[in-house]
């Protein structure tokens, strides 16, 4: 059986600005999107029908966004052709760090390849976005600005060899997403300036300037995630000097001057009984 197999990298938000509330319900935003070094894992093979073989057995299937790519990219191209799916599942679900959006987009790539549908880069963009405002900017991953509802995409230079350290709380809350959208409010707005000159300097490959990096959601998260807080002294117990939300959260992610750095906070996160993940920005 011939096979391709792919990595679906995670993202941080370098600073999430919402502006406003739009008439289609959804928000008008200006964020950095930033690939990360914790990754999902994708296979794709040929095979007669559709299949979707998850190993957290929940996530197998239809309902899950890869089985939704898989079945736009058969509409849209009226092939017969059908796919045996894998996915081995590292990114935490449902956290603010893309998992979701990461492996729709591997599968979109992988699909387009293995049933030879040369979709162009812009047409399979559009597709994307239809799966999820996050999805074009998996595509290509790296380090970008997203504006609109998430789909214009400016790719940026990377902070290269930037590390960080990812605490994700296993705090559960259905209809994450809408849910802490919706319980954004005028204050929890601004313009998109801080976000905006962020990205100024890093187009320029400027070193990452970390007191810049706001994200509307910080609020919204408090109130919305029991015990959020909690996470977040740790990290500044165990030393982190700024702690940031990713996305929506409840993923929280603090800049490290070194893998060094980043290995002893990790430790003592793990002393103080948290779990952190080093990783470093990845450029695809
Ligand atoms: O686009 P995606 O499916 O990831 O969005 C999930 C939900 O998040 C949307 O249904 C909408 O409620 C909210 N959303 C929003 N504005 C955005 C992106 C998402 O209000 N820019």
């Amino acid at each position: 059986m011939a096979g391709l197999t792919l990595r679906a990298y995670a993202k941080v938000n370098l600073g999430l600005e919402v502006i406003q509330r739009r008439e289609d319900g959804y928000h008008e935003l200006v964020t950095i999107l930033q690939t990360v070094s914790l990754y999902d894992e994708i296979g794709v093979g040929s095979a007669e029908g559709l299949t979707l073989h998850c190993d957290r057995k929940w996530m197998d299937g239809r309902r899950n966004l890869m089985w939704k790519a898989a079945d736009l990219l058969q509409k849209e191209s009226g092939t017969q052709m059908g796919a045996a799916m894998n996915l081995v599942k590292t990114i935490p679900i449902s956290a603010g760090l893309g998992g979701g959006s990461s492996d729709a987009a591997a599968a979109l790539r992988c699909l387009n390849d293995l049933w030879e549908l040369n979709i162009n880069n812009t047409r399979l963009a559009e597709l994307a976005s239809h799966l999820g405002s996050d999805v074009p900017f998996f595509l290509q991953g790296g380090t970008q600005m997203a504006t609109g509802r998430g789909e214009f995409l400016e790719p940026l230079c990377t902070p290269k060899g930037q590390w960080l350290v990812l605490v994700s709380p296993d705090i559960r809350v259905p209809r994450k997403t809408p849910l802490l959208y919706e319980n954004l409010g005028p204050r929890d707005f601004s313009d998109g300036s801080m976000t905006t000159r962020l990205a100024e300097t890093l187009r320029v490959g400027g070193a990452l300037p970390t007191d810049c990096i706001v994200n509307a959601f910080e609020r919204a998260a408090d109130d919305t995630f029991p015990g959020l807080d909690r996470y977040r002294k740790a990290m500044l117990e165990a030393g982190a000097e700024q702690v940031h939300l990713s996305g929506s959260g409840p993923s929280l992610f603090t800049l490290m001057e070194s893998k060094c750095a980043g290995d002893a906070l990790q430790k003592r996160l793990g002393e103080l009984g948290f779990f952190g993940i080093v990783v470093q920005t990845v450029t695809t």
